[in-house]
């Protein structure tokens, strides 16, 4: 096929992708439907990722495509700066009634990346609007991801999207990350040991002073960096600290947000509730590029002040609320609403652990982690070759039909939520083969 000859490939540098070598060996989908991708040459490739935690209602939706088409011939855009339109009001209030406590505004933007470095504005200007601007300090994890602008990267803590770029913003610190193998390998669920690693916020301000610190944000549970679940009653403990030092709490949602966890938000799912979200993603079943900050009353109202003529917040994207996007989240609510699919994580959670914990005695399995529709198969690393078990696992899953996600020597399986337990023996009976095989 034309497509796959090398020259043309050539021009296109690839996000996160081992460009060379891909374009020596590529792997081209062509065309999806309810579970499946096909390839070029009509393979058919069942998707254990949901495209990259994005497409939960499954693919090829043609309610999607319907009001995207609708949407595109009615109006294919409007400016959303001192104007408005329907679909993004629509959308906003749609969203908000699936949002944990007092959750009630959206500020749309277009990614992950641009959700998580607006909340960290937002929280800056917070604090200054309240006459506390000396609290400027964002806090991160290690091991956090937070997509790829400049602030989604300070307080991210991989290793390799941080270190090419230098010193990112200054002030940031980040939370010691709580993985650890030791105590908790093979933990059904959120395991038990590690509570007390959300105190190591509070060494935190006693180094910088609570008064110079704007939020802490971490992802309910990792997904980037492998599946790393929250130890018990530790999100409960930074939301208790957070409270105590008057830091915001930002959950970043753009995995975990539209049913992953068995329920519509991790925040409701572990019952906390964060001052911001961020989500992506699933906000669209991946349809159409949107991303969304969710902030409490209290942020909202603490801009609402002064002259009704001032622009309360500098900051906005020219696709922030685009119309096409919008209408691609509102048919996608209505087929999460429909189908019930926020909350079928939770029936089918338990089935898809014991599928997945059923790999635990393979040979070089270190750890299996899940919760809901997320789980992570960690492999020991080939001794002086981190992530190639992985990724060799990785090129012949696809060969064999199967697309899962791997980060490091970590395999991340994430199916749409309409994944049926046939499906999830499908994709356990695959690895459980070719971890065997690859050694
Ligand atoms: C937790 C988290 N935050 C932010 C992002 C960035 O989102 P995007 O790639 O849409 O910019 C991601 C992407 O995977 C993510 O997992």
């Amino acid at each position: 096929m034309a497509t796959t000859e090398r020259a043309d490939l050539e021009a296109f540098w690839m996000p996160f992708t081992a460009n060379r070598q891909f374009k020596a060996h590529p792997r081209l989908l062509a065309r999806a439907e309810g579970m499946h991708y096909w390839t070029e040459d009509g393979r058919e490739v069942l998707d254990g990722v949901a495209g990259l935690w994005c497409v939960n209602a499954g693919h090829g939706r043609k309610e999607i495509t319907e009001a995207v088409s609708k949407q595109l011939a009615t109006m294919e855009y409007a400016p959303p700066f001192q104007m408005g339109h329907p679909p993004g009001f629509e959308l906003a209030a749609r969203l908000v009634k699936l949002a944990p406590g007092d959750v009630d505004h959206v500020f749309f933007t277009n990614s992950g990346s641009e959700a998580v470095d607006t909340a960290l504005k937002i929280a800056i200007a917070y604090h200054r609007l309240r006459g506390e601007a000396s609290r400027q300090r964002l806090i991160g994890r290690e091991k956090g991801y937070h997509g790829v602008g400049f602030g989604g990267t300070s307080v991210g803590g991989m290793v390799n999207n941080r270190k090419f770029f230098g010193t990112m913003l200054p002030g940031v610190d980040h939370l010691r990350h709580t993985h650890d193998l030791e105590h908790n390998a093979f933990s059904r669920g959120v395991p038990e040991w590690g509570a007390h690693l959300a105190d190591d916020l509070e060494r935190l301000v006693a180094l910088h002073d609570a008064s110079t610190i704007a939020a802490v944000i971490v992802e309910p549970v990792a997904g980037s960096a492998g599946v790393l679940l929250p130890p018990k009653g530790y999100l409960q403990r930074l939301r208790s600290i957070c409270d105590k030092h008057g830091i915001l709490l930002i959950f970043d949602e753009v995995i975990t947000g539209f049913g992953r966890l068995g329920a519509p938000f991790g925040a409701q799912y572990f019952d906390v509730l964060p001052d911001m979200i961020t989500s992506a993603k699933a906000l669209t079943n991946g349809a159409i590029p949107m991303g969304a900050v969710f902030v409490r009353k209290h942020i909202y109202d603490a801009f609402m002040k002064g002259p009704e003529n001032a622009i309360e917040l500098f900051h906005g994207y020219t696709y922030s609320a685009h119309p096409t996007a919008c209408a691609a989240g509102l048919a996608v609510q209505d087929i999460y609403e429909r189908e019930g699919l926020l909350t079928r994580g939770a029936k089918l959670a338990k089935t898809f652990e014991d599928a997945v914990h059923s790999l635990r005695e393979l040979p070089r399995v270190i750890d299996i982690r899940n919760l809901g529709l997320v789980a992570g198969i960690e492999l020991e690393p080939r001794p002086g070759a981190p992530a190639a078990r992985a990724y060799e696992i990785f090129v012949k899953a696809f060969e064999k039909g199967i697309l899962i996600r791997t980060t490091g020597d970590t395999i991340a399986l994430s199916p749409p939520l309409i994944v049926e337990p046939a499906h999830i023996d499908q994709l356990v009976t695959t690895l459980r083969e070719l971890i065997k095989e690859v050694s």
